[in-house]
């Protein structure tokens, strides 16, 4: 009988979306980890070469997950799969069972990796602004900075997800089976970010609200017109990906005894869509952009706020985003989403 070698990892769910791309691109080019990469759609090839393992899979199908647990030894499990907030609106129930179920079997691989190879297993989870719930317009002009535990009223079922796989994390790292005989603490070492809406350079966004700002440039240097579904003087927070990335990787690295809570809200800058128009314009003279505010789609805007609060993450792991609005825009969205659409 041969004993099978595992090779220690890193599992990244939902790896073919956004931030996926970015986290893979970031860890291959650091070195030293075995990724290995799951999502439901098969990953992109650009991608393949730099993982260990490429995994095209559902997160909700039971038997994947044992063959995780019994192929692979995981320490850090970037859980990224999601449905996202508009497309969960759709299909609330479907969204809920990915969302949530499927964060609950990624929270039981981590505890029974850590039962097997006997450390915890640091799982890093994307949350989002959509966490918040504000009432309304007034209330969002006077929130202000808005701290982790104000207005967790959330509207949408994708931030109802979100919040609740953040208590999810903070059970599974604190109190799991805490009445339990043979209790056994510290088996998830759970790590999440609030992160506002993310725009890329490299790819292109699909199901979330935040959408309008990364679709208003990637259409204006496509020289496609583009009609955009919030008001021009909605205001919400933004990053650029490289620092959301960056965000996480820190994160994970940060020493636990410095973590003073288990989700912390990140932001770089806030712009109203009526700004992020005057700069694509800027770049992208004869730009038509357009405003044509879907009230359903701009009401969940309307309940995120405009600006949060992240003092948190810049004093227990020193968060500091290297992506101001300026240098976003000008030294890495436009150059880069130029060059891919010149060719
Ligand atoms: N992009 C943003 O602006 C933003 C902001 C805040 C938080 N987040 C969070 O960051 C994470 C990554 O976001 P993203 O922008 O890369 O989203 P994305 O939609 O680009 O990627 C999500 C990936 O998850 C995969 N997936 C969905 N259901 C799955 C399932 N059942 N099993 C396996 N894979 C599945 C999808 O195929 C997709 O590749 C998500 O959890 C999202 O909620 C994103």
């Amino acid at each position: 009988m041969t004993t099978q070698i595992r090779k220690p990892g890193v599992l990244i769910t939902g790896a073919n979306g956004e931030m996926g791309h970015g986290l893979i691109e970031q860890l291959a080019k650091d070195g030293g980890k075995n990724i290995i990469a799951l999502d439901v759609r098969a990953i992109d090839d650009g991608l393949k070469p730099l993982c260990t393992a490429c995994i095209a899979g559902d997160i909700l199908e039971e038997r994947l997950l044992e063959r995780l647990q019994s192929e692979y030894e995981i320490h850090t499990i970037y859980h990224l799969a999601a449905v996202l907030s508009t497309r969960a609106e759709f299909t609330p129930e479907a969204a809920h069972r990915v969302n949530v179920d499927g964060t609950m079997h990624l929270m039981k691989l981590a505890i029974e990796q850590s039962r097997w190879h006997g450390s915890p297993v640091k799982f890093m989870f994307p949350s989002s602004i959509a966490a918040y719930g504000l009432p309304d317009r007034e209330t969002k002009k006077r929130a202000g900075k808005v701290k982790e535990e104000e207005w967790n009223t959330p509207r949408t079922m994708y931030g109802i997800n979100k919040l609740y796989c953040e208590h999810l994390g903070r059970y599974y790292a604190h109190h799991y089976r805490q009445l339990a005989a043979d209790t056994q603490r510290g088996g998830v070492d759970f790590r999440s970010i609030r992160f506002p809406g993310l725009i890329s350079a490299f790819t292109v966004p699909s199901g979330g609200t935040s959408d309008y700002a990364p679709e208003m440039l990637h259409a204006a240097a496509q020289g496609k017109p583009y009609a955009c579904f919030v008001r021009e003087d909605v205001r919400i927070p933004f990053m650029a990906m490289p620092d959301a990335i960056q965000a996480l990787l820190r994160l994970e690295l940060a020493p636990r005894e410095n973590l003073t809570r288990t989700a912390y809200n990140i932001t770089a800058f806030s712009p109203s869509a009526g700004e992020i128009r005057t700069i694509v314009q800027q770049a992208f003279p004869g730009a038509v952009v357009s405003f044509s505010p879907d009230d359903r789609r701009q009401a969940i805007v309307d309940s995120w706020p405009a600006e949060i609060d992240d003092s948190a993450a810049r004093h227990d792991w020193g968060w500091m985003p290297e992506f101001d609005q300026q240098r976003a825009f000008h030294e890495y969205l436009i150059p880069h989403i130029r060059t891919r659409y010149a060719t």
